[in-house]
Order: C-alpha cells, then sequence, then structure tokens
C-alpha cells in the first residue's frame, strides 16, 4: 500500500461535506471540480450549480496568477482565485485549514507566493546507473517517473503531483543534472516521455523542466563541436528546442550542470558561462522557457597540498564577474551555501553579490548529507535562515527531491515534512518552520491525538541541530565516508582532490578564510558580512571552522574550549537520539504499525549511527590533541 502522505482522504472531511459551487473552466478548474467530487462523493456533500445555498464557493477572479482571496461572503467561505492556478492554491489552502476554513469570523486574507518560481529538481537517470543507482543520492527506492528503462504508470506520477501542489510547488525537473548518454535522449527521440509527464504534471499546476548535457549536439552524433560561438550549434540548439516545444507547448525550460565534476560546458571551448548560458536561453526565448544554469562549478581535481585553492570561493569567482551578462530568461541557480549542502554553512556570497542576474536557491531535501533518510533531520529551520538571509535576492527556490518509488515515498516517513515544508517555505519564506510542521502533522494524521503531535515534535524539533552535534563540529563539514558520504570517516576526504578539507593538526583545526591569513574568502561577502566572519570576536560559534583556524584550547562564545565543545556535543547528541527512540514507543498505537515499524527500524540505526559519529569523532580529537574529557568520560 502507498501511504497517502499529506492527503489522505480524511483530510478533505470538511470540505466534503459541504455545499460545494466551482466557477471557472480549463484543466486546472476541471482539476478542482474533480478534487471536490470525490470529497463529497465520500462525505456526503454536495456539488450545487449557482451562490444560493453553497457554503463554499471557489471562482477564479482574475486573467492569471497563483494568488488568492479567502473570506467569508453571506454565510459561504469564498476563494477568489488571481487565476487558474490560484484556484487550486485556494482549494488546498482550504484543505489545510479543515474545520476552520468555515469559521464564520474568518478574517480577509490574500495570498501571494513570494518567490515566483518553486521547483523540485529530481536527480532520476532512466537508467541504474553503475555507481549513484537509479536516482543519484536517492533513498526513497527507485525512479517515479522510469522503471526497467522505460517510463513508469502515470497514476503514481500524478498523486506525486497533486501532493506536490498542495505544498506549493510549481516546477520540476524530472531527470538528474548529470545527464548521462540515454537521458541525453530525452531532449530529442525520447521526448514523448517528457510530454507524458509534463501531461501529468500539467493538471496540478506544474511546469516540467528538462536537465540537458550542453554537449548534447556532439553527444547525440549531430555535430562535432559544442562551442556556444559556432552558429551550427546554435542553430541546432534553436531546432532542437523548437521541436521540445512542439511535444510540450508549455514546458518551463532547461537546467544545466556544465563544467562541473566531469560535465561538459563551455570552458571546453574556452568560452564563459554566460556565453553558453545565453545561447540556450536564446533558443529557449520564442517560447518563454528558462535556463537554470547551476553556479555549481568548481575544480574538483586539485592538489590537496595547495593551501592557496578554497573550494568555497569558486562560485562567487567563477560568476560575480559575469553579473550583468546573463540574458534575461538565464536563472543562475546557486548552491545555499558556499560548498556543497553540508549540515552547517555559512549562505552562498555568490546570492548576496550578483545584483544585476535573476537568481535562484538551490537546497538539498535529500538527505545527502543530513542522515541520508535514515536519521530523523527535519530540515525547515535551516532552510527558514537561509531564506531569511537571501530574501530580496532571489526570485525562485530549487530544491533536490528526495521522493521516491518507496511506499512511504521518502524512505524515513518522517522525511516526508521535508518535502512538504520546501514547497510551504518557498511559497512564504517568513513562516516558521515548526508552524509548518504542525501543518503536516495535521494534514498527515488528521485527528491525530495531542499525544502523537508531542512525540513528533519532541522526535522533530530540533532533529537538525541533533544531527550537528554528532556530526562535524562547528561548520567544518564533511568527515563523511567517500563516495556514498554516510557515517563518519574524519580523514576520509583529507588528502583527495575535492578541496574538502578541515586541516587539523595536534594543535588545531579549521579551515582559515580570513583576509588576514588565509584564503580570502571572507572578502567575497558585503561588508558588514565579511567584518563578521573575518574576526573571531564576531564569528558565531556555529561556523568558526568554516572560517578560522584555531587551537583546541581556543574559548568559544559559548565559554567552552573548541575541545571540550566537540566531546560534549558528541555526547549530548547520541544521548538525544537515545530518549527520541524511547520517545517514539509511546507512539506505537497512535500511527499505522507499518509507519511506526519504518521508523522504529530507522531510530535503531540513527542510534548506532550517532554512537559511531561520537566516537570516531571523540578518539579522533582526542588523539590529535592529547587533551582529555574534563568530564572523564570513555573515549577510545
Ligand atoms: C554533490 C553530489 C553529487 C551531485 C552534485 C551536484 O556533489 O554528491 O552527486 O551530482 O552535488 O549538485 O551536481
Amino acid at each position: 500500500m502507498i501511504h497517502p502522505a499529506w492527503l489522505p482522504s480524511e483530510a478533505f472531511r470538511a470540505i466534503g461535506s459541504r455545499r460545494v459551487l466551482v466557477q471557472g473552466s480549463g484543466p486546472l478548474a476541471d482539476t478542482v471540480r474533480h478534487e471536490i467530487a470525490q470529497a463529497c462523493a465520500r462525505f456526503g456533500g454536495i456539488v450545487v450549480p449557482d451562490r444560493k445555498t453553497a457554503e463554499l464557493i471557489l471562482s477564479i477572479a482574475g486573467p492569471g496568477g497563483e494568488g488568492f482571496r479567502l473570506g467569508r461572503r453571506g454565510g459561504a467561505t469564498v476563494i477568489r482565485a488571481d487565476g487558474p492556478p490560484g484556484l487550486l492554491n485556494g482549494l488546498f489552502e482550504v484543505v489545510r485549514r479543515g474545520e476552520r476554513a468555515f469559521d464564520p469570523a474568518l478574517a480577509d486574507e490574500r495570498h501571494v507566493p513570494a518567490l515566483a518560481r518553486r521547483m523540485l529538481d529530481h536527480w532520476d537517470n532512466i537508467d541504474v546507473h553503475p555507481v549513484m543507482g537509479q536516482v543519484e543520492r536517492g533513498y526513497s527506492g527507485g525512479s517515479l517517473f522510469w522503471q526497467d528503462g522505460r517510463p513508469r504508470d502515470l497514476g503514481r506520477v500524478r498523486d506525486y503531483a497533486r501532493l506536490l501542489a498542495a505544498s506549493g510547488v510549481n516546477a520540476v525537473a524530472i531527470n538528474n543534472v548529470n545527464v548521462h548518454t540515454t537521458e541525453t535522449r530525452l531532449l530529442t527521440d525520447r521526448l514523448t516521455e517528457v510530454a507524458a509527464l509534463a501531461s501529468t504534471f500539467r493538471v496540478y499546476g506544474i511546469r516540467v523542466h528538462l536537465s540537458v548535457n550542453f554537449a548534447a549536439p556532439v553527444i547525440l552524433g549531430d555535430l562535432s563541436t559544442a562551442d556556444p560561438a559556432d552558429e551550427a550549434v546554435r542553430a541546432w540548439w534553436k531546432s532542437t528546442t523548437a521541436r521540445v516545444y512542439e511535444a510540450v507547448p508549455d514546458l518551463g525550460g532547461y537546467l544545466v550542470k556544465a563544467d562541473s565534476e566531469g560535465q561538459p560546458g563551455p570552458f571546453t571551448y574556452g568560452r564563459s558561462h554566460a556565453d553558453g548560458a545565453n545561447m540556450l536561453a536564446e533558443a529557449l526565448e520564442p517560447y518563454g522557457g528558462v535556463v537554470h544554469w547551476r553556479a555549481f562549478v568548481y575544480n574538483h581535481r586539485q592538489d590537496w597540498r595547495d593551501r592557496s585553492t578554497d573550494r568555497a570561493r569558486a562560485a562567487h569567482d567563477h560568476f560575480a564577474g559575469l553579473d550583468g551578462a546573463f540574458r534575461d530568461n538565464v536563472i543562475l541557480q546557486v548552491k545555499h551555501g558556499p560548498m556543497d549542502f553540508q549540515t552547517r554553512e555559512p549562505i552562498s556570497p555568490a546570492l548576496l553579490g550578483m545584483p544585476s542576474t535573476r537568481l535562484a536557491v538551490e537546497l538539498q531535501v535529500t538527505g545527502e548529507y543530513t542522515g541520508q533518510q535514515r536519521h530523523v533531520c527535519y530540515l525547515p529551520p535551516m532552510w527558514s535562515e537561509v531564506l531569511r538571509a537571501v530574501a530580496g535576492h532571489v526570485s525562485g527556490l530549487a530544491a533536490v527531491s528526495n521522493a521516491g518509488d518507496d511506499p512511504f515515498w521518502t524512505g524515513h516517513p518522517l522525511a516526508q515534512a521535508n518535502l512538504y515544508a520546501v514547497g510551504r517555505l518557498a511559497w512564504n519564506p517568513a513562516r516558521d518552520p515548526i508552524a509548518i510542521l504542525d501543518e503536516w502533522i495535521d494534514l498527515t494524521f488528521p485527528g491525530a491525538a495531542a499525544e502523537l503531535r508531542d512525540v513528533l515534535h519532541d522526535l522533530m524539533d530540533e532533529s537538525w541541530q541533533t544531527y550537528e552535534q554528532y556530526t562535524a563540529p562547528l561548520g567544518v563539514g564533511f568527515m563523511v565516508r567517500p563516495g556514498h558520504h554516510y557515517g563518519p570517516d574524519v580523514d576520509g576526504y583529507e588528502y583527495t582532490p575535492w578541496g574538502t578539507y578541515h586541516f587539523a593538526d595536534r594543535d588545531g583545526v579549521g579551515v582559515d578564510r580570513t583576509v588576514a591569513t588565509g584564503t580570502g574568502f571572507t572578502a567575497q561577502y558585503p561588508p558588514a558580512w565579511a567584518d563578521r566572519y573575518e574576526s573571531l570576536a564576531t564569528c558565531p560559534d556555529e561556523l568558526l571552522l568554516f572560517f578560522h583556524h584555531v587551537p583546541y584550547g581556543h574559548v568559544l562564545h559559548s565559554g567552552v574550549t573548541v575541545i571540550q565543545h566537540v566531546y560534549d556535543t558528541h555526547f549530548a547528541g547520541a544521548h538525544r537520539v537515545t530518549a527520541m527512540r524511547d520517545r517514539w514507543q509511546e507512539a506505537a498505537g497512535l500511527v499505522d504499525p507499518a509507519l511506526h515499524a519504518r521508523v522504529t527500524e530507522r531510530l535503531d540505526e540513527q542510534q548506532r549511527s550517532a554512537d559511531e559519529w561520537r566516537d570516531q569523532i571523540n578518539t579522533y580529537f582526542y588523539r590529535k590533541s592529547g587533551v582529555p574529557d574534563a568530564h572523564g568520560r570513555p573515549i577510545h
């Protein structure tokens, strides 16, 4: 059985037991009608032909737009939508509120999304890749879109589209940013598969985007070069794109990972990333499509002995100088931190330093570095900090999905909350992430006993901080097993070409990224930020080792030394997991037994892994520093 995630039929009870009028035409209005008809069939309500006796009225009041007004008029709850997408968004707002939507005292409210494009990126391959599996960094089984090299049944895709629409997502990229040979063909002879997915997502107001390989003209055997300055290459992209839009007239556009981790790009031809992105933008422009061009460009073959190269600098070094050089339909997609989706990173300075470029911030819902959906790790508190920091700088959000064909969608059933919340935060980054968790609980477990709610809050509210406590300390990052990135391996990346180092020695640890004595990375920030990070006196504790190399005896703002902080947080973090695990046993009988069992099994693994992290990190730093734990706890 597939778990209904945050749309069990019970969530529609308040609507489905009423007299409902839907005004408006077109595919999205039809979707709304269909949702309401189903709810009424189940809960005894009826669809009425006019306003006279209606208790809920959904109508389209404007020509287009995703926003809507919610209020009460003459005894009915009314949604007045700016356009067809607003009608669907209004419906889901009423679903979320349940009975509260019908409170006679309901005040008028206007809802509009803060970010225009709220996109989920899927790192799905058609084929099963020998190293990465079918979904790169996927922890929820296989792809929702392809199986055994062929498209899957679209029923599950439709359910997925419905879930995403209810969370506020309005765009998906369907395939991996590392575009292998088979997937390169989605652009040409496998277009019907893209079209089928686009039709399924379309009825839920979601536009499909396609990841394309920059060297597609060469890979597909049509040309001998992919040079963006070559007329034949430009013509190839134009004619190919014209055919794409014949098949999918509302395709959102292309997503490109170029000159990154072995992917081809404009550097091969001595061209800039603006040259590359603009070529694709020009091809997409007549159809209203956009290019999401990723800023994740760095040297993954650096010499670990070379202390002057700093991977954190890469996005800003490569792109800030191109500010203003991109066409209007290029969106530069920048990872939220300067490294790679670590548990704690500062904001990428590229997001703060490109005022003349359209920017989207990229988040990772899939838990590559945050427990891989075996650990409870509710990430919205982190995302909320990120989104508040980049407000006014970005107009879009792209997040790597954590969903797959697992019966619980996300491997760990509680990781559904991350998927739900990313859309809700993109709609309104000012929301309290814990209030969003409540919303998810209400929808997913309708009528949840207060007891279940308390258990879930105890497990999830601070789970990101707990995970941070028992993994790499004070913002230094990585320390994970190379390759699959699960579990501890302090020196796993230390002498590799990947640029992810901690520089621990017998005296201290951390990366000196200051202007005064380090890589100068801090200078990439606007002055107030740069000053804050440059100085030990003002650098926040949680980012200390990201910006500074300090002795183990350095005293944090919290009053303890770095080494004692490492010990304290690692003991505390693993201990908190024990408390979470015990607490979950109190939810037995409050949720579906299969869900309870799945979470129990994951918590057992989280405990094993947290203990392993604690012991490896503590032992490593004890052996390096020779400083004993002030409290005499066991270190090996
Ligand atoms: C990380 C991840 C890769 C992914 C890359 C990206 O490095 O480990 O699997 O391809 O990010 O974002 O492109």
